[in-house]
C-alpha cells in the first residue's frame, strides 16, 4: 500500500464520521449482550477475556464494549505496522477521543501528524537529561518522607501510600506547588478528573462523579492559568515553568490554553501508570523475596545517601525487574487508534474508520515470544537471554513511533529512587496474596496490596 502524505491524511481524519464507524460484523469475534456488549467480562477479568478471545478467534479479533466496538491486533508484526505507521495510516486522536477527549482536551495524543510534533514541542525541555537529573534530589526528599512515614505504620494498603506520595511528586516536580491547602485541592480536582473520565454514568447531576469532574475541570483550568504569567516570567524549573517558557519554531510562546492542556495531562499520563507499575512491582517481589533481595543488595551497594543520575543505569536487577513487571503488566494494555484508509493485515481487509486497538497484554504475554511468559523472571532481560530483543516490538510497554511515551525515563528514575528509598531500610511483606487483578484503568490488585514493613535496623 502507498504511503500518503501526512497532511492529507490530517485532512482525511476530518472526514472519518464518529457515528458511524466502519461495520466489523464479518470479522471474527462477538457482540456480546444487548447494551453492554462484552463490558462486563472485559472489566471483571481482562487478561482471562483477552486470552479467551484470543485462543478463540485468532489474532484479530473483534469485540464490542458497551457502545464501542474495535478490531484488536495480537503480535509484535503489527503492534510495529501501527506504532510506527510508515504509510499515515491511523490517527491518534480519533483512537482516544471518546477516552481522552472531555476532560483532557487537545493533548498529545489527541494530535496527529505535523499537529502532533509542533506540540509535542512543549515537553522537549523538561525532558532532557539534564532536567532529568535535576528532578532527582525533590524525588527523593519526598519519597523518603512517605517511606519513613510507612515504616512509623508499620502496616498499610500500598497502593494508597504510593498514590498520596506520587501526587506529591507531581504537584512538585511537575507544578512547581509546595503541599499545602491549594496542592491538594488541585490534587482532588485531578482524581476527580481521572474518576469522571472512567464514569458510566455521564449526566451532570448533583452528587455524580461526573458533575464533580466537569466542576473540577473548570477549577483546574482556571487556577493552572493564573499560573502562567509568574511562571513565563520566573525562573522555576518545575514542568509546569518550562513549558510556559518553551517557544514554538516560529519563536512565539504555546498559547495559555495549549499550556494548561498540556500540563494536565501529564498529570494523568505520569501518575497512575507510575503508580500502577510501582504496585505491581511490589507484588511481585513480595512474592519472589529472592528478587526483593537482590534488588536490596544491589542499592545498598551504592556508597551515597541519595542516588545519582549516572547509578541509574548501573542497577540491572532493578532493571531487569522493572521491565518484567512492564512486560507482565503494561500500564497501558492497549493502544488506541482508527484507520483513516483501508488497510491489509493478516489476510484480512480492514476498513477506513475503524477503532484498533493494539494488545501489549497479550502480546507481551505470547509463549513464541517469551519462555514461560506467565511468569514473573525479570533474568529474561539479562545478557544471554535478552528475550524481549527477538522482535522490536516484542516488548513496548511504552508505544512507539511518534506518541512513544516522552516520559519513559522519569518512570525508570522514579522507580528506582522510590525503590532505593524503600528497600534500603525496610523489608516488605505482602499480608496476602491475592490473585485478584483488575487491568483497568491500570494494573493493580484489587486489594490495593495490603503490606507490612519490617525495619532492617
Ligand atoms: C511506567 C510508566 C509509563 C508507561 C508504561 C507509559 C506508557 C505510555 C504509552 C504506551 C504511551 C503511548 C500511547 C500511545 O501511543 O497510544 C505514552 C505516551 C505518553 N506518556 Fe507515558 N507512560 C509512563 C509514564 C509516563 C510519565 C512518567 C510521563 C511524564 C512525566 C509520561 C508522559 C507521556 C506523554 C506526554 C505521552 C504522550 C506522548 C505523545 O503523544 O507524543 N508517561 N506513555
Amino acid at each position: 500500500m502507498n504511503r500518503v502524505d501526512a497532511d492529507l491524511a490530517l485532512q482525511q481524519i476530518n472526514q472519518l464520521d464518529d457515528d458511524n464507524q466502519a461495520d466489523l460484523s464479518a470479522f471474527p469475534g462477538r457482540n456480546g449482550w444487548p447494551v453492554v456488549g462484552d463490558g462486563l467480562a472485559f472489566f471483571r477479568d481482562t487478561l482471562g477475556y483477552m486470552n479467551h478471545m484470543y485462543a478463540e478467534y485468532g489474532p484479530v479479533f473483534r469485540m464490542r464494549l458497551g457502545p464501542m466496538e474495535s478490531l484488536t491486533l495480537v503480535g509484535p508484526d503489527p503492534q510495529q505496522m501501527v506504532m510506527l505507521d510508515s504509510h499515515n495510516n491511523f490517527s491518534t486522536s480519533k483512537g482516544y477521543a471518546t477516552s481522552l477527549g472531555e476532560f483532557f482536551p487537545q493533548n498529545l495524543l489527541l494530535r496527529d501528524f505535523s499537529d502532533h510534533k509542533k506540540h509535542r514541542r512543549i515537553m522537549q525541555t523538561a525532558f532532557k537529561n539534564q532536567m532529568l537529573e535535576s528532578y532527582m534530589p525533590a524525588l527523593h526528599t519526598i519519597i523518603r518522607k512517605h517511606v519513613q512515614q510507612w515504616g512509623q505504620q508499620g502496616e498499610l494498603v500500598f497502593y494508597k501510600a504510593v498514590k498520596a506520595a506520587l501526587l506529591e511528586v507531581g504537584s512538585e516536580v511537575f507544578l512547581g506547588m509546595e503541599m499545602g491547602a491549594e496542592a491538594n485541592r488541585i490534587n482532588q480536582a485531578f482524581i476527580d478528573l481521572v474518576t469522571g473520565s472512567t464514569a458510566i454514568f455521564r449526566h451532570n447531576l448533583p452528587g455524580t462523579a461526573y458533575a464533580r469532574a466537569i466542576k473540577s475541570y473548570r477549577y483546574m483550568h482556571d487556577f493552572l492559568s493564573s499560573q502562567i504569567e509568574d511562571k513565563r516570567n520566573g525562573d522555576q524549573t518545575d514542568m509546569f515553568s518550562l513549558f510556559c517558557r518553551e517557544r514554538q519554531e516560529n519563536g512565539d510562546y504555546f498559547s495559555d490554553d495549549d499550556i494548561v492542556h498540556h500540563i494536565s495531562f501529564l498529570l494523568l499520563a505520569a501518575h497512575d501508570t507510575t503508580t500502577s507499575t510501582l504496585l505491581t512491582m511490589l507484588y511481585e517481589i513480595t512474592r519472589r523475596s529472592d528478587w526483593q533481595e537482590r534488588c536490596r543488595e544491589e542499592l545498598q551497594t551504592v556508597s551515597d545517601d541519595y542516588l545519582k543520575y549516572a547509578d541509574l543505569a548501573t542497577l540491572e536487577n532493578c532493571s531487569y525487574c522493572f521491565k518484567e513487571t512492564l512486560r507482565l503488566y503494561p500500564p497501558v494494555i492497549g493502544m488506541a487508534r482508527r484507520s483513516i484508509r483501508e488497510f491489509d493485515y493478516g489476510g484480512f481487509t480492514i476498513p477506513a474508520n475503524c477503532t484498533i486497538s493494539t494488545s501489549s497484554l497479550l502480546t507481551q504475554r505470547m509463549p513464541e515470544l517469551y519462555h514461560n511468559p506467565n511468569e514473573f523472571d525479570p533474568e529474561r532481560f539479562a545478557p544471554g537471554r535478552e528475550e524481549h530483543k527477538t522482535h522490536p516490538f516484542a516488548w513496548f510497554p511504552f508505544g512507539g513511533g511518534a506518541h512513544k511515551c516522552i516520559g519513559l525515563h522519569f518512570a525508570e528514575m522514579l522507580t528506582k529512587v522510590t525503590l532505593f528509598e524503600m528497600l534500603r531500610h525496610y523489608r516488605f511483606t505482602a499480608r496476602h496474596h491475592d490473585p485478584d487483578f483488575a487491568f483497568i484503568p491500570f494494573p493493580k490488585p484489587r486489594d490495593g496490596l495490603p503490606v507490612t514493613l519490617a525495619s532492617l535496623g
